[in-house]
């Protein structure tokens, strides 16, 4: 017999923890929360559930198959989610092995050790069990300016290592359900951002330069175009996945919100001049850096599948979503000082070091 929990794997980072935060405050169910702590994983983003006897954590590697292997016979999950990754597309330029070795390695080992615990399963808890596989939209590669927005069946075609990582993990979780019967569900989601996201991507990044004074790096003519979606609405895109989604199925997230990168940093910019006015105006310290290479030039999702099969819609406006990440930062500049630790310092010098 299954238990009412579930293990979430990577729930110290940025959406892992907005789940298992949201998780403990929706849902009655416990969940054990396994993750490495990389550099983009901080139990301080938990701090909020601390002493909750329904949170347990675990810092492992979900690679190592005896571990994840004891958790599961402890447990006896209903379902895994599985949030685990590399997920920095820069990072991935400079360090590509690491994120084969996460996202392509280590989700094989976690399928490998679940399927062990999930074929020893009696019914109804082997029928009931889930896999949730979360990914992203950077699989389908990159569309033009008139391209159809990425549907559940655009052909794969990852341009950067991490999006190559995480079709290749896309493709193991599939061949699980197509193989042994694993009842895997994949999410292919559009950019995220709200609180708790590690100041190396886009938005933070511009907040908290800005608010330092700092110039705000932006790759090429800026014009790249990525469809954001504010992290609650992920989250609650996977928690209707896990109840309602068929086996087997994929569904693609966006949050119909398809802006360049020079409007969002100038929107970051103007709810700065509004909250911040002695820094105004925060768009002077915009500054256009040499491009990422292979850079995708835009990405859009067509969610009809999950509307239409889930009721699944984002709530979040973009306006409102990054007026409240903003005021988010300024209220939590303690935390982003905590996370951005020396580990932090030598990748923006290894990263921007040599653009501006
Ligand atoms: P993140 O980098 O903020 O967090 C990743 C977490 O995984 C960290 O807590 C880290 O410590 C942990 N981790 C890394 N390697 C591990 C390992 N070997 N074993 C156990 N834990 C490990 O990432 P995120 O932005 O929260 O993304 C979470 C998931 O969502 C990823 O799979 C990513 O591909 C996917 N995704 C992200 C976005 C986005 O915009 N951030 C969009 C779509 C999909
Ligand atoms: P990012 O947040 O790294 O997400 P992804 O590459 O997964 O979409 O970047 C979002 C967009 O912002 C992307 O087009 C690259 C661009 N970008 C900059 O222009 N400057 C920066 O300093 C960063 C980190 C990203």
């Amino acid at each position: 017999m299954s238990s009412n929990a579930i293990i979430v794997t990577g729930g110290a980072g940025f959406i892992g923890s907005n789940f298992v935060l949201e998780w403990i405050a929706a849902e009655k169910s416990p969940v054990i929360n396994l993750d490495k702590l990389t550099y983009a994983g901080n139990l301080e983003n938990l701090a909020g559930i601390k002493g909750d006897n329904r949170h347990r954590f675990v810092k492992g590697d979900i690679a190592d198959r005896e571990l994840v292997g004891a958790l599961l016979r402890e447990h006896q999950p209903r379902a895994v989610v599985h949030f685990a990754a590399e997920s920095h597309v820069d990072r991935s330029i400079h360090g590509p092995g690491e994120f084969v070795q996460t996202n392509v390695v280590g989700t094989f080992e976690l399928l490998e050790a679940v399927r062990g615990y999930w074929s020893g399963l009696a019914d109804p808890a082997r029928n009931d069990f889930r896999f949730l596989h979360v990914s992203t939209d950077e699989v389908y590669g990159s569309l033009g300016p008139n391209d159809p927005a990425f549907s559940e069946t655009t052909p794969y075609a990852p341009n950067s290592p991490y999006a190559a990582s995480k079709a290749a993990s896309d493709h193991l979780a599939r061949s699980y359900h197509h193989t042994y019967g694993l009842p895997v569900i994949t999410t292919n989601c559009s950019n995220n951002y709200g609180p708790y996201q590690f100041p190396e991507k886009l938005i933070p990044l511009m907040i908290l330069n800005a608010v330092k004074d700092k110039p705000l790096p932006v790759y090429g003519d800026g014009r790249n175009v990525r469809d954001w979606l504010y992290v609650s609405d992920h989250c609650e895109a996977v928690r209707f996945a896990l109840k309602r989604g068929r086996p087997g199925a994929t569904y693609n997230v966006g949050g119909n919100s398809e802006k360049t990168n020079v409007e969002v940093v100038k929107t970051v910019c103007a709810i700065l001049d509004e909250l911040r006015p002695d820094g105004a105006p925060h768009a002077r310290l915009v500054a256009f850096v040499a491009d990422r290479p292979g850079h995708d030039r835009r990405y859009a999702i067509n969610a009809e599948r999950i509307r239409s099969e889930l009721g699944w819609a984002p709530r979040e406006r973009f306006e409102t979503g990054l007026r409240k990440t903003v005021g988010w930062y300024l209220d939590h500049m303690k935390w982003a000082d905590n996370v951005t630790s020396g580990e932090y310092r030598n990748w923006i010098d290894l990263n921007y070091g040599t653009r501006t």
